[in-house]
């Protein structure tokens, strides 16, 4: 295996009971770094897919690797751990914990990470500094507009410094002006960090803007052109 892979997708099988494969035999790999996006018809597996990579699902056949390891190689606490080190979320809904501020939203995986308190609230507060929230890092998700709250979550999911960023939906709830501020943003702060992204979004013109574009259809990932460019030159 080549030392720049992060994550490899071998000969993935699944599906729901009384329902045709979602997954049949799929391989995928995705390089440290990369920022790909995946895009498909509703019901077609996209957020399945996602929590595979992520091991909080396991497939029926296959395996996913991550760094070398594969999920299914891993004890529950295992995942767990590599989860809160090597992973970070972005959800559609945001799934920010309500009763918490701003700031402790994002102190949180990195205190499950195991920073102390102190260090979790200057990494916490730099991060939500870098992303032009400083005002309103006392603000709890219901008093923060939806950009705002997003903006959040881009710090939540990378201020532990994870080397994958699993993104669905992540721009979903905003006005277009908002979306594209966020998604610049979010790829901007996976850059600068390294971190690789893999990004579901129904906006073919947000996929575009990922080094590579990919539609799932028919349980297979099909590799979308690049404006201006035929079909298979990505
Ligand atoms: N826990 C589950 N049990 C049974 N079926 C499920 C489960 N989770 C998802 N499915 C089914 O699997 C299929 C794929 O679902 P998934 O949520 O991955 O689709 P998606 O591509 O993310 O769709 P959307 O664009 O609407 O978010 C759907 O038909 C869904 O009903
Ligand atoms: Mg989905």
């Amino acid at each position: 295996m080549s030392s720049n892979l992060l994550l490899e997708i071998k000969g993935l099988s699944h599906g729901y009971q009384a329902q045709p494969l979602l997954f049949n035999e799929l391989h995928f790999s995705l390089e440290a770094g990369h920022q790909i996006a995946l895009t498909g018809e509703s019901g077609t597996g996209k957020s399945t897919l996602l929590n595979l990579m992520a091991g909080l699902d396991t497939p029926q056949r296959g395996e996913v690797v991550l760094m070398n390891r594969s999920w299914s190689s891993m004890q529950t606490n295992e995942r767990l751990a590599c989860r809160r080190k090597t992973l970070g979320f972005i959800f559609q809904a945001f799934h920010l914990v309500g009763h918490l501020t701003a700031l402790q939203n994002v102190m949180v995986p990195l205190l499950l990470a195991g920073q102390s308190f102190k260090a979790a609230r200057l990494t916490a507060q730099d991060w939500l500094s870098r992303l032009g929230l400083e005002e309103r890092i006392n603000g709890r998700p219901d008093e923060l507009s939806g950009g705002q709250q997003q903006r959040v979550c881009i710090a939540r999911a990378l201020a532990h410094s994870p080397k994958l960023v699993l993104a669905d939906e992540p721009t979903g709830n905003l006005d277009p002006t908002t979306a594209q501020s966020s998604l610049n943003l979010l790829c901007q702060q996976c850059r600068q960090t390294g971190a690789a992204l893999v990004m579901v979004t129904h906006s073919h013109q947000a996929a575009q803007q990922l080094d590579a574009h990919y539609e799932l259809a028919q349980g297979r990932l099909h590799p979308m052109p690049k404006p201006g460019l035929p079909a298979g030159s990505l």
